[in-house]
């Protein structure tokens, strides 16, 4: 009897004590993000994506190569074994490979791109996958174009299951855009944009203001969503603000202003935003209109191990196959963590069975309460204040590689990531480096600056 009765009352304040432990947490749901896969279709031909000679490719991938179809399913596996109960997925684009536009064309683009869909499709048939293009996604490469084309239609028609609605199918038509609520709740929503409009490299969208409307339409939804009381997580291939270390802005400089103050303008609806195209693990902090940290901005690193070589000298720094969970609320889709894992591609070699593993947590690595706005600032804030030692951005910098580093972090590179937390426009980013590089380098650093201010002054008085 007695012993009935203590475990009697153990169940009741033991479930008392655990809802009042997890309750508050019991609404938290996960999804994955998946992106830059540049699947190669010729990694075990003529091997066309690899910027180095190489013999006998491992059948898992290689540093200097994009993804082998080996790799691509094993990745998508690998989110199904590792964790197959998300809510959805997010992938952002850049399936297909760099591979010269010579040696491609509109058919093997669509057709990479019906393969990917079929892969993510059949591995997770009952989830909805929101997807974007990239700017590898076109073809000729990153030229997408504001006006209708067959890339647009035939992409509806691969990813219609997922974006369902007739509306936003026809708005994908004439931009690649559209936007869902996620069901059940329907109290979070997603904004899926496609930003390549507005890439340097896209030379069809120069003389455009708004190509395709996009930017109408996103302000458009943004308020919808505002008045609905509904919160926003917005997805897109190409991230705004200066991708660090090396300091290069994305965008087209007329698209930057625009962008960035309709994101401020609703700072208040959108929890936050993924990209891809960087290649590269990272986050920003976006501010609002007074200033105050208020969107958290994460930058997924890709599944292709592909390192970039510019002038035959110039590389990439190696960086290994990547695919992350987030953490969510599913009532005010505020952030709560990310879990990072990737597949050690130098470990794996050449037996060629390598797993996915767990890098880091976000939380747990920082030491944070969650992932908003407000804890990656104090988390920017600790990282500025620790000069010299610099444990801190040493750990993000490792991150960004995702463990395949064997490079450091110089002065240059630490105040340029710190440079590119907070600082959206190329201006402000040049400004922040020349006023927190060290005074040996200053007087050169100003010299150039200045003589611009005055020259474009000059001419602004001439016009
Ligand atoms: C696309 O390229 C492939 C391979 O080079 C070729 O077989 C095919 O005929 C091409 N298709 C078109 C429409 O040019
Ligand atoms: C797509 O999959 C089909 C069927 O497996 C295959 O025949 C085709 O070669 C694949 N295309 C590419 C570009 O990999
Ligand atoms: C996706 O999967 C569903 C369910 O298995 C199937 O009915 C549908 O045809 C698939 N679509 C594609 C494009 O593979
Ligand atoms: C794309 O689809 C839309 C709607 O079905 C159609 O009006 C348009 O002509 C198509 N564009 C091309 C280039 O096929
Ligand atoms: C953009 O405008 C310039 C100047 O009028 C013109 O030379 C160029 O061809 C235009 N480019 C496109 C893609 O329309
Ligand atoms: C970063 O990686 C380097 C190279 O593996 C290692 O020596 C260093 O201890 C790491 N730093 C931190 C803070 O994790
Ligand atoms: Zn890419
Ligand atoms: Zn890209």
């Amino acid at each position: 009897m007695k012993a009935e009765g203590a475990l009697f009352n153990c169940v009741t304040l033991c479930s008392v004590l655990f809802v009042f432990a997890f309750g508050a947490q019991s609404n938290h749901g996960t999804f994955w993000h998946v992106t830059d896969f540049h699947y190669d279709h010729t990694y075990m031909t003529s091997q066309l994506s690899c910027v180095k000679g190489v013999n006998n490719p491992s059948i898992l991938g290689n540093q200097w190569c994009d993804s082998p179809w080996t790799l691509v399913t094993k990745t998508i596996n690998a989110m199904k074994i590792l964790h197959p109960d998300v809510d959805f997925l997010l992938w952002t684009g850049d399936t297909v490979a760099h591979i010269s536009n010579d040696k491609m064309n509109v058919t093997i683009n669509m057709d990479v791109m019906a393969n990917l869909t079929k892969a993510m499709n059949d591995t997770f048939p009952d989830k909805k996958v929101y997807a974007t293009f990239g700017n590898h996604d076109y073809y000729p490469a990153s030229q997408f174009p504001a006006v209708s084309n067959i890339i647009y239609n035939e992409t509806a028609e691969l990813w219609k299951q997922w974006i369902e609605d007739e509306e936003q199918l026809t708005n994908f038509r004439r931009g690649g855009y559209y936007t869902r609520l996620l069901p059940p709740h329907n109290k979070v929503r997603i904004v899926a944009l496609n930003t390549n409009l507005y890439y340097t490299s896209d030379k069809i969208t120069v003389n455009e203001t708004d190509p395709t409307g996009q930017l109408q339409w996103m302000r458009l939804v943004l308020q919808l969503a505002k008045s609905n009381s509904e919160k926003v997580i917005l997805a897109a291939h190409i991230p705004p603000g200066i991708h660090t270390p090396r300091g290069v802005q994305w965008f087209q400089d007329k698209f930057v202003q625009p962008f960035n103050s309709i994101v401020k303008d609703f700072a208040d609806v959108i929890k936050a935003m993924h990209f891809g195209h960087d290649h590269y693990d990272g986050f920003k902090v976006f501010d609002d209109n007074s200033g105050k940290p208020a969107i958290p901005l994460f930058v997924a690193p890709s599944v292709t191990p592909w390192r970039f070589i510019l002038n035959e000298e110039v590389t990439g720094s190696p960086h290994n196959p990547a695919i992350r969970l987030v953490t969510y609320d599913r009532d005010t889709g505020d952030h709560v963590n990310i879990d990072q894992y990737r597949m050690d591609l130098s470990a794996s070699l050449p037996q060629g069975d390598g797993d996915f593993t767990r890098l880091y947590s976000f939380t747990e690595s920082y030491k944070l309460q969650d992932i908003s706005a407000t804890s990656l600032d104090s988390l920017i804030t600790r990282m500025s204040a620790q000069a010299g030692g610099d444990d801190l951005l040493n750990t993000y910098f490792n991150f960004t590689l995702t463990g395949a580093q064997f490079e450091s972090c110089d002065q240059t590179c630490k105040t340029r990531i710190l440079c590119g937390f907070r600082h959206y426009t190329s201006a402000e980013f040049n400004k922040c480096e020349r006023d927190n590089s060290d005074a040996s380098g200053t007087g050169s650093r100003v010299a150039a600056p200045t003589l611009l201010i005055f020259l474009v002054a000059l001419l602004s008085l001439l016009r």
